[in-house]
């Protein structure tokens, strides 16, 4: 698709770039350093909103879902070929924010959205300051950008879960949509992060994929089988060094006995985090 790409560095060069254009409104966060995961997005939004719809993607490294001691620093910052990577697949308008304009009364004692109680486990409980870094981007994002629909990835399952939540318990008026988790060739889901793994590290991290799909095989004979199977897999990597392994309701509560369930997995490998997850459909066949 040829369009041209209007980049926007300021909340008015944006809210100029978005009066020019008429129809829906589909939107995109990114912190960039993009890869085909983000792109399988810019198009679900062009889907959503169509040719007379508006493509917004942001790129903002968002410094309060960043713990002290976490990797915002070193997180891979790659614009020009971000830029590049959005006129390709198609996007209208690229907002890429500084730190200032998002955040004007500076990073500390602003006003800032609670995610409540879904918040602090799985990822919160490793990170506990992370969602609500990640909400009060994003709300702030919904605020100038407006959108009727705004894309997320499974691959953040958590995220997505607490942005669902906080655009219809806020009625913030977007629908927020979820994409499928794009993977490399042998499973690996896509992602910034797999770009400080070394060769070693990378082939190792394939085992994150291979215990969800051990899993998702397994669910049949219940969650303690697939959990099962899961961990088999997890031990053959001595590199891999587990966060967590869980499975969850489809919302994140409790796993149901039987039915539609999600495996997430957190791991270090190295000095770089990973994160995946899985639908799993749960059985109750037992172990025999
Ligand atoms: P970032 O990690 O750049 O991810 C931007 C979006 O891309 C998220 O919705 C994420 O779930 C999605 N994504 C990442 N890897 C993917 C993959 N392999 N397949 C499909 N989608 C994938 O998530 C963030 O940024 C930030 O927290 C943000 C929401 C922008 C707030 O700062």
């Amino acid at each position: 698709m040829s369009t041209t790409l209007v980049r926007a560095d300021s909340r008015a060069d944006l809210v100029s770039a978005l009066a020019a254009h008429g129809g829906r409104v589909g939107f995109v966060p990114t912190m960039g350093a993009l890869h085909d995961g983000h792109l399988a997005l810019i198009h679900r939004a062009r889907a959503e909103v169509g040719t007379s719809g508006a493509v917004v993607v942001s790129i903002f490294v968002n410094p309060t879902q960043f713990a002290p001691g976490e990797d915002l620093d070193r997180y891979p910052r790659t614009l020009e070929a971000d830029l590049a990577a959005c006129a390709e697949a198609g996007a209208d308008i690229v907002f890429t924010p500084a730190v200032a304009e998002m955040y004007p009364a500076g990073l500390d004692g602003g006003v800032t959205v609670d995610p409540g109680a879904l918040g602090s486990v799985l990822e919160g409980s490793s990170r506990p300051t992370h969602f609500r870094g990640v909400l009060t981007v994003v709300a702030k994002l919904f605020g100038l950008v407006r959108p009727d629909v705004a894309v997320f990835g499974q691959k953040d399952y958590q995220q997505l879960a607490l942005i669902r939540r906080m655009a219809a318990e806020l009625c913030l008026g977007v629908e927020v949509v979820g994409v499928e988790t794009v993977r490399e060739p042998d499973g690996l889901a896509l992602s910034s992060r797999n770009r400080f793994l070394d060769a070693d590290q990378r082939r190792e991290a394939v085992v994150l994929s291979r215990a969800l799909f051990a899993a998702r095989e397994d669910a049949a004979r219940g969650a303690a089988a697939a959990l099962g199977a899961a961990r088999a897999q997890l031990r053959t990597s001595h590199v891999v060094d587990l966060d967590y392994l869980e499975i969850t309701g489809t919302d994140l509560g409790p796993a149901p006995q039987s039915g539609e369930a999600r495996m997430l997995v957190a791991a270090r490998v190295g000095s770089t985090r990973l994160i995946d997850n899985i639908a799993l459909t749960l059985g109750t066949q037992g172990e025999n």
